[in-house]
This record gives structure tokens, sequence and C-alpha cells, in this order.
């Protein structure tokens, strides 16, 4: 296993919240270097299963020999497919740790970072869809200042999206350098950072359709999970919280709630913890990427 693949957020406190039992069935939907699903593997004994997803290729290069185990190379929307495939009913508990891995970043040709020049490619799976630079060079300006506005909740995102649109009439845009010289100018130099960060997050969001497969997940996962079963789930975002917060509230993405005869709002889950648990000053030092990590437990009721 590469050992600096991936450093693990908030491990403990998320594999104790699945409430594993050595005979029990889980589902890890977000593998990477494998730090939680090796985790969950220390605690399985006769009878215990494991199935963790990743749609990166990369991945693989991190599975462990372990007769419990499963590697499902996909993505975790088709949760409800492969669980049917690999013939498994009932799930004790699923976790998510979303977003991207640390390798990710890493690897300047996987175009995630913009600390290095690379391909304006931003996809986790490398055999499929569309890339960033499909996205800046192909979408209609209105399109492009909207994914900026809702998914990096840029001031400026149709600023952005003209300059964006203006310049490729010109030249394709293909690199992460040729993106930043023409971004970079619309940013003071002391937010120049964060404002960038907020970009590309929302060019990964839109390249990956990260929004639209964790809705899929989590009602797939609702259905999966058995009676007192576990959701554990690990966000990085705002926007990506609130979807995780609606659906163990009240049952659906939006966060519509459905009240019953009594008043009572209807959803299949018991929130574990009503307040997000975060990394401790230690963590967040140790691995600065744990400082945005915000961590839901919920039990299938
Ligand atoms: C934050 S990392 C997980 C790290 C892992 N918990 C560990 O300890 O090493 C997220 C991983 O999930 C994968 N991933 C993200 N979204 C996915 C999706 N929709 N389907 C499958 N894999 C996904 C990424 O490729 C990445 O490897």
């Amino acid at each position: 296993m590469e050992t600096n693949y991936h450093i693990p957020v908030l491990l403990k406190q998320s594999v104790d919240g699945m409430n594993i039992v050595p005979s029990g069935t889980y589902v890890d939907v977000t593998f990477g270097g494998g730090g939680h699903s090796c985790e969950i593997l220390s605690r399985l004994g006769e009878g215990g299963r494991l199935l963790s997803f990743d749609q990166d290729e990369d991945a693989e290069q991190n599975i462990p020999a372990d007769p419990h185990f499963t590697f499902v190379r996909s993505n975790f929307r088709y949760l409800h497919n492969f669980l049917r495939y690999h013939k498994v009913e009932a799930v004790d508990a699923i976790l998510a740790d979303l977003g991207v891995s640390s390798h990710h970043f890493d690897d300047s040709e996987r175009g995630f970072s913009f600390r290095a020049d690379g391909p304006l490619d931003m996809r986790m799976n490398k055999r499929a869809g569309i890339t960033a630079a499909d996205v800046v060079n192909g979408y209609e300006e209105e399109r492009l200042a909207n994914l900026f506005y809702l998914y990096g909740e840029l001031k400026n995102s149709r600023k952005l999206a003209s300059v964006l649109v203006k310049a490729r009439s010109k030249e394709k845009i293909s690199t992460i350098g040729q993106f930043l010289e023409l971004v970079k100018p619309l940013f003071g130099r002391e937010r120049e950072k964060k404002e960038l960060a907020k970009v590309f997050q929302a060019l990964r969001i839109e390249v990956n359709q990260e929004m639209e497969a964790l809705k899929e997940m989590l009602y797939a996962a609702t259905e999966a999970l058995r009676t007192g079963g576990r959701l554990v789930v690990i966000t990085y975002h705002s926007l990506e919280d609130r979807i995780v917060k609606n659906i163990i509230k009240t049952g659906n993405v939006e966060g519509k709630a459905e009240k019953d005869f009594y008043g009572n709002v209807q959803t299949p889950f018991r929130a574990v913890n009503n307040k997000v648990i975060v990394a401790d000053e230690e963590e967040v030092e140790r691995n600065p990427r744990s400082r945005s990590a915000k961590l839901r437990i919920a039990e299938k009721i």
C-alpha cells in the first residue's frame, strides 16, 4: 500500500460510529487509500464481510489481501445494483468519506490541483465522463456562471464565466496553467488561494456529478440498511453536509418534512449525533485536510 496515498480523517470516530460486530456486513463507498476499510476489516471475524467502492482505478493499488473483503470499482451511485449483484440483502453499516483523496491532488496529471500544471481534467474515473476542459470550453456562459455560483459559492461567477467564454473563442483552454492565467487576475492577491480552491471545487463537483451521485447513493443506502443499521458520512463542504443532514432529518435530500397524523416528521433515521463531529486540534495539526471535515452518524429506525 502506498503510505502517502491518503491519511484517513476522523478514523476512530467514524468506524466506532458503525457499531461493528465481527460477523456483520459493511459497506465503505469511498475506499480511496483504504484507511477506513482496513480499520473496519481489523474489527471483522467469522462471517464478517466488507464491500468497498471506488470509481478510481488508482485506488486498486491499495486493495488488501483479506478474505472478508470485496472491492467494487464503480461509482457509488450504483450501490443498489452492486449489492444485489453480490447478493447482499441487508447491510449493518455504510460509510461514506466524500470527495477526493490526497492522491488526486498530488498527481498533477489528474488536474485537480492549482499548485501544479497539468491537463484540465478532474475526473475521478479516468475511463468515463467529461473533463473540466470539456466543461470550460463547451458549456454556455450562463450554465458556467451558475455552476461557479452554486458549487463554488463565488460572488463573481458571472465575470468568471464571461472571461472564460471570451478567451476560449480565441484558443481552447486545455491546461491548468492556461486556466490559471485567465482566472487569477480576477482575485485579489490576499484571497487568491481561497477563491481558486472554490473555483476548482465547483468544476470538480460538476465534472464528477458529485451532488447527483451523493443523492442517489443516500437513497440506496437508506434502502439497503437493516433496522438498527448505521449510516456514517464525512463531508467536506456545506453543500454535501446539507444533503446528508436533510436525509437524516426528513428522509429526503431536499429536507421536505412530511408529518404523520400526530405532527411528527417521518424519517427513516434517528440522528446519533445532533451536533456534527469535527476533528480535534491534534488531528487538524497532523492532517490539515481534516479541518473542514464534518461527521454525521444516523441509525435506521
Ligand atoms: C476522501 S477519499 C476516501 C479516503 C478513504 N476513506 C481512506 O481512508 O483512504 C474519497 C474516495 O472516494 C472516491 N469517490 C468519490 N466519489 C465517488 C463516487 N461517486 N463513487 C465511487 N467512488 C467515489 C474517490 O475516488 C476517492 O478515492
